[in-house]
């Protein structure tokens, strides 16, 4: 089955509207290990905007299942990551003035360096994912400086009109056979939902999607475990594995 990871950045969000205690995101975190989540995904973003460094040191000590970083590949958050050691990272491209993470990295221009980061972070034992649109160069790229997976940019396909949908999925999969055959896992994430999941969770070799906004705001109404639970027994029910 491919697994969860639920990214609860936006719970985050809530309480720093406020610099209070509530809600409090190590209780989602549980709430959402509960449901049956795999992983909690929290980016640790240099604004601090939503998860603070104590977030991640708290959820390091208190997570049954795994937790994965996001992060941008600054010297600062690697050092955190170095420190705090998550079962994964996953490097974003970061820019201060986006409301969310607008679009993949570009692992084709910064080859050195990123190879760089890959090698620190395997030194440390953690695996490394990068986030990355669903491009053929970016595929090879990060095949190339060892990456561990790719998490392919699902926010064209997710934003795509009704005549666009199909090219989007069908790059989504061509570059999914082609991760496959490099070897590296498959991840995907962005702007997915309970309405638009069931075509990426039938990509062929996905092992694990991460999802963040769309539980959170179905949490407002139905609770964080429902929430959590009906995205799963999509993942159940429509995987191709
Ligand atoms: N994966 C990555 C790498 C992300 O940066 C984000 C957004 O923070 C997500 C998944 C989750 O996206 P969404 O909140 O749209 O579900």
């Amino acid at each position: 089955m491919i697994e969860l990871g639920v990214n609860i950045d936006h719970v985050a969000t809530l309480r720093e509207a406020r610099k209070g205690k509530a809600p409090d995101v190590i209780m989602a975190a549980k709430v959402c290990e509960l449901a049956g989540a795999h992983q909690i995904t929290v980016h640790l973003r240099q604004d601090r905007r939503h998860i603070q460094d104590r977030d991640v040191e708290a959820l390091k000590q208190v997570l049954l299942i795994r937790m994965n970083l996001e992060m941008g590949a600054t010297d600062e958050i690697i050092a955190i990551a170095h420190r705090i050691l998550p079962h994964t990272v996953c490097l974003v491209p970061e820019s201060r003035q986006e409301i969310t993470t607008e679009g993949g990295l570009d692992v084709v221009s910064q080859r050195a360096r990123l190879a760089e980061v890959v090698r620190g972070m395997h030194g440390r034992g953690i695996k490394v994912s990068m986030f990355i649109d669903p491009e053929e160069a970016q595929v090879d790229a990060s095949a190339e400086i060892g990456a561990d997976f790719v998490e392919f940019h699902t926010g064209a396909y997710a934003n795509a009109g009704e005549d666009q949908v199909q090219a989007e999925l069908d790059r989504l999969y061509a570059c999914g056979a082609r991760t496959i055959a490099a070897g590296l896992g498959l991840h995907a994430g962005h702007g997915l939902t309970v309405r638009n999941l069931v075509p990426v969770a039938r990509m062929p070799g996905l092992s694990e999607v991460n999802i963040g906004h769309d539980i959170i705001a179905r949490a407002v109404f139905i609770g964080l475990e429902d929430a959590v639970r009906e995205i799963l027994d999509i993942l159940h029910e429509w995987s191709e594995w």
